[in-house]
């Protein structure tokens, strides 16, 4: 006995599997697992099989059809499909509705707005129900027939879904419009898996979608999984579809995905909201978008301003800034980190990306630069997006210099750090200075930090800077301003008055002078010196960190191998986080303009002098712009001879014909 008729039951399978794809593809919320589904396909095939007179076009076993031979038919548009002119900031948008406003006075304003996808434009035809045809956009008027490619897109309804109240879309034709887009992370997997098979990997999500649906063979197509959401609804009767809100609830109702995220306002201010919004976080969506659509929401008015080209005058696209910018790679130097690993970094012609002016990027390590194959003096690509550090993305190769070099890593390495050694174990990419830990870095960093030439920290030597890097209490330099009394008393070393006078101590320099503060941040041939001569050029931290690699080689004394240290210590993104560490601890150095009446001359000290400590004389020489030297060389102005003064000091003062004073003579120069 048949428990049931085929007829019957494939109906009934067709249906119940429709929904499941409904539920796994469009609602994202399967109500049965891959296994029931699997089985109950197998099932529907088997009845097919047997009776291949039950076999219909919306049946899920004909998701993925035969090659198409002779390639794609040519199908003109019933309507055309039209693009968007841009508008990239407020102004631009205002200027838009300004526009409207003359042509249809008094015009209610209301606005739709939806996030734009980055795919292809297609137009997916039903006749009473029933998914027939799917052109692509074309040149608007004309586009191509991939109906057996679209198939294959799960989230495509073969048939559309019987909703109370929305039947009249089920009967007559109903054109649906949208984007064929890959999601990122569907794009990400297949990527994985071509690297895996050594195959080249795909660009981006939009080429590779756009390559796919133009494949011959469905096969193929419906490995690459493809995803297809709705923006528009064509109706014979426009009475149908009053406005475009409506048009999406429609469109759910249906059984299509769309974007849960468009909205209508009554105002710009609403519409200026939602770009703002979405600016940062159109990075969480699980497709890329080029930017924003804006839309009148009443469809008769949206009809009634007309066309001007091949751009409706009742939408635009809003772009945000773009996130990829080209520049040229000046330098590649590197910086050393907290744990003492080598990290090389492009230095840029700045550009600006996404916003904001990018001068350098890190490159990781050396097989990244490999596998780049970036040189200095190449074009590359810049990349950002959101938040997210500015990253190099590719090389320009077309572009690249004929004397472009190779950057030899070993040999950069040795000429910016000769007094380190690095080593590269068997298996690491990273590069590290020998001998060193990131406790022991730390420890020496906030001792010179604190030593008297840098903030001058009372009691902050080496076994306190010891105890508090031991005990956790600081894991980089401005963690010594987030330190509290008691903490500093569960620590064997403090006692009451100890603990109370380094506390004092250590708030009592959160306004150093910029200079002591630069040269306290431990930048590899940043002396107390180079750090006023820094400062005198910059004036702040954040010129500094912005310098140009020629903007520092202009400074006297500043050679290659300093600018290159300088420009890699700001370039390395912990860094940037400590700098601004400090400032939401409140440590704001102080730039004190000199008065200038010692700039030009270099003064060198030997011997002790009595009326002041050797850094306070260097300090108050160094703020009336003069240069304090450590030895006698041919451009020192002037010799300070203290008591037990160097007699080899005086002889080479003598010999270069530099002037000898004493220490009365240097108060009174000072004084002024
Ligand atoms: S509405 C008159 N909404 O962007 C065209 N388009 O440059 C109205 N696009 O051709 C289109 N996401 O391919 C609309 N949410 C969205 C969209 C969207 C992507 C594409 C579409 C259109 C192009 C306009």
């Amino acid at each position: 006995m048949m428990l049931t008729q085929p007829e019957k039951h494939a109906k009934e399978l067709r249906e119940l599997l429709a929904k499941y794809s409904y539920e796994y593809h469009v609602l994202d919320n399967p109500s049965v697992s891959n296994d029931i589904w699997d089985s109950l396909l197998a099932e529907l095939k088997r009845i097919e099989f047997e009776h291949p007179e039950l076999i219909t076009i919306d049946s899920p076993t004909q998701r993925v059809g035969s090659e198409l031979l002779g390639g794609f038919q040519k199908v003109t548009h019933k309507s055309r499909m039209l693009s968007l002119n841009d508008v990239f900031d407020r102004a631009d948008v205002e200027a838009w509705v300004k526009r409207m406003d003359n042509l249809l006075p008094g015009r209610q304003h209301e606005y739709f707005t939806d996030i734009k996808m980055d795919g292809l434009a297609c137009a997916l035809i039903y006749q009473d129900g029933l998914f027939i045809q799917a052109i692509t956009r074309g040149d608007g008027f004309v586009g191509e027939d991939v109906t057996e490619n679209v198939r294959t897109i799960k989230n495509v309804p073969l048939r559309l879904i019987d909703t109370d109240g929305f039947d009249e879309f089920l009967l007559g034709r109903t054109e649906v419009r949208g984007e064929i887009v890959m999601l990122r992370k569907d794009f990400e997997k297949l990527n994985k898996k071509r690297v895996a098979a050594g195959e080249p990997v795909f660009a981006n999500p939009r080429n590779l979608a756009a390559g796919t649906i133009r494949q011959l063979d469905p096969q193929l197509v419906a490995e690459r999984p493809l995803h297809f959401r709705a923006y528009d609804l064509i109706r014979d009767n426009v009475l149908d579809l009053p406005t475009n809100i409506f048009t999406y609830e429609v469109l759910s109702a249906l059984g299509f995905t769309r974007n849960q995220q468009a909205s209508v306002f009554n105002n710009l201010d609403g519409v200026v909201k939602f770009v703002d919004n979405w600016d940062e976080k159109r990075h969480d969506l699980p497709f890329n978008t080029d930017g924003l659509v804006i839309k009148v929401n009443d469809r008769a008015q949206f009809t009634k301003l007309g066309v001007v080209g091949k751009q409706p005058r009742a939408a635009v696209a809003y772009k945000y800034a773009p996130e990829q910018a080209t520049t040229m790679v000046r330098d590649i130097v590197i910086s050393i980190g907290r744990t003492g690993a080598a990290t090389p970094v492009a230095v840029f012609d700045p550009v600006v990306v996404a916003g904001t002016t990018v001068r350098h990027a890190s490159l990781h390590n050396a097989d990244e630069i490999e596998r780049l194959d970036i040189r200095i003096g190449d074009t590359v690509v810049i990349f950002k997006a959101g938040d997210i550090i500015p990253q190099v993305q590719s090389v320009v190769l077309e572009l690249r210099p004929k004397n472009a070099e190779l950057f030899n890593f070993g040999k950069a390495l040795s000429n910016q750090y000769p007094e380190l050694q690095f080593d590269r174990s068997e298996g690491e990419v990273v590069y590290r200075v020998v001998g060193v830990t990131s406790d022991l870095l730390l420890k020496r960093g906030l001792e010179h930090f604190a030593s008297k030439g840098a903030l001058d920290i009372d009691t902050l030597g080496e076994k306190n800077v010891v105890a508090l890097v031991d005990a956790g209490l600081v894991n980089d330099l401005a963690d010594i301003y987030s330190i509290t009394f008691g903490q500093l008393l569960k620590l064997d070393r403090f006692a009451e008055t100890s603990a109370k006078k380094l506390v004092t101590a250590i708030t009592e320099k959160k306004s150093p002078l910029l200079e002591r503060f630069v040269y306290g941040l431990g930048i590899r041939h940043v002396g107390i010196q180079t750090a006023t001569d820094l400062i005198n050029r910059f004036n702040s931290l954040d010129d500094l960190s912005e310098a140009t690699i020629e903007q520092l080689q202009d400074i006297d004394g500043i050679g290659n191998v300093v600018a290159e240290s300088i420009i890699a210590w700001f370039a390395d993104p912990d860094n940037e986080a400590l700098i601004e560490k400090f400032n939401s601890l409140g440590v704001k150095p102080v730039y004190v303009k000199k008065d200038g009446r010692l700039s030009g001359m270099n003064f060198v000290i030997t011997g002790t002098i009595q009326t002041m400590s050797r850094d306070q004389a260097a300090d108050d020489i160094r703020a009336l712009g003069g240069t304090f030297q450590t030895a006698v060389a041919k451009d020192t102005t002037y010799l300070v001879v203290g008591e037990k003064a160097g007699a080899s000091k005086i002889k080479k003062a003598k010999e270069y014909g530099i002037n000898i004073i004493n220490e009365q003579q240097l108060i009174e120069m000072i004084k002024g």
